[in-house]
């Protein structure tokens, strides 16, 4: 093997600094990497990005499920001819829910062999305005020997016959719904503008990963591809972005008592 396509969404920069890890793990076995980031090739695949030894793909989790710029990236691929996939998610310690065992399902589906899946903690993106979000300080720089495993996984499985790991647990599948964002908006706190409040310093636009917020008429306008990662109301230092996340916060915390989580190699 030598060379690997990463291809990583990342709102937060929680996976992107895992598919870093990754990319230094792949090198240090002599395995070159390119890089490339969901959403921007969301639509359209580079053919280069498929013409490699193994694709990665990485991606935090979004209530429970994938999130829909990933699930249009997979939807976008074509058919993969048995190439070696690796699939690693991170998760804010509520759960991974099905997005694991769901992008195996799709890229299985493309006709891919998934080789290797890891899991691991990222500090909750939803939880920057508590004190303590969950997974606080995560991932962490001892996490990189679950990156060791992952990445011997993907290179062992990719050389061997066969058809991959054909499971992956997942749980709550019935909750896979609501991953579409127009679902997601009903239920997740919603992102008001307040005018008055606003410097028009532009930074909750360049902040936003599908590129939903515009400037116009010295007013900031919101369109309709919003993912719900709330990195606008991060980037306003004014507070004229802002959604109330301390509503969902007992509720989150409640639910990272379920039974699956910790990190995971399969
Ligand atoms: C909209 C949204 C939904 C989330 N849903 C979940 C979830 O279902 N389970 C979970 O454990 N963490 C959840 N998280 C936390 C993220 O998965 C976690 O913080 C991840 O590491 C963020 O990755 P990033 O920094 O690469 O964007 C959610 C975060 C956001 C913004
Ligand atoms: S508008 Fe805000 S919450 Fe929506 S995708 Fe952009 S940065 Fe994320
Ligand atoms: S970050 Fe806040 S202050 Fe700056 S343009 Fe956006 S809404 Fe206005």
């Amino acid at each position: 093997m030598k060379h690997a396509s990463i291809a990583c969404y990342s709102a937060s920069g929680n996976t992107r600094r895992i598919a870093g890890w990754i990319a230094d793990e792949l090198s240090t076995n002599n395995i070159q990497t390119s890089f490339y980031k969901i959403p921007e090739c969301r639509n359209a695949i580079p053919p280069e990005m498929l013409d490699t030894d193994l694709l990665i793909i990485g991606t935090p989790t979004y209530m429970w499920h994938t999130p829909s710029v990933v699930i249009e990236f997979l939807n976008a691929i074509g058919t993969l001819d048995n190439l070696p996939v690796g699939l690693f998610v991170t998760f804010g310690n509520v759960t991974v829910g099905s997005n694991l065992s769901y992008m195996a399902r799709k890229i299985r589906g493309k006709k891919g062999k998934v080789v290797g899946a890891l899991q691991l903690e990222g500090q909750h993106a939803m939880m920057f305005q508590s004190d303590n979000p969950l997974a606080k300080g995560k991932p962490l720089d001892t996490d990189t020997s679950y990156i060791k495993e992952f990445v011997a996984r993907c290179m062992e499985r990719a050389d061997l016959p066969g058809k991959g790991i054909q499971h992956i647990p997942g749980i709550m599948k019935y909750f896979s719904f609501m991953a579409p964002p127009g679902i997601a908006r009903r239920i997740m706190p919603a992102i008001k503008v307040t005018s008055e409040s606003c410097n028009l310093c532009g930074d909750c636009v360049k902040s936003c990963p599908t590129g939903n917020i515009t400037i116009q008429d010295q007013r900031v306008l919101h369109g309709n591809d919003c993912l719900l990662c709330y990195n606008c109301v991060r980037a306003c230092t004014t507070g004229a972005t802002g959604a109330n996340l301390l509503s969902m916060d007992k509720g989150l915390r409640a639910m990272s008592k379920l039974p699956e989580k910790s990190a995971a190699v399969y």
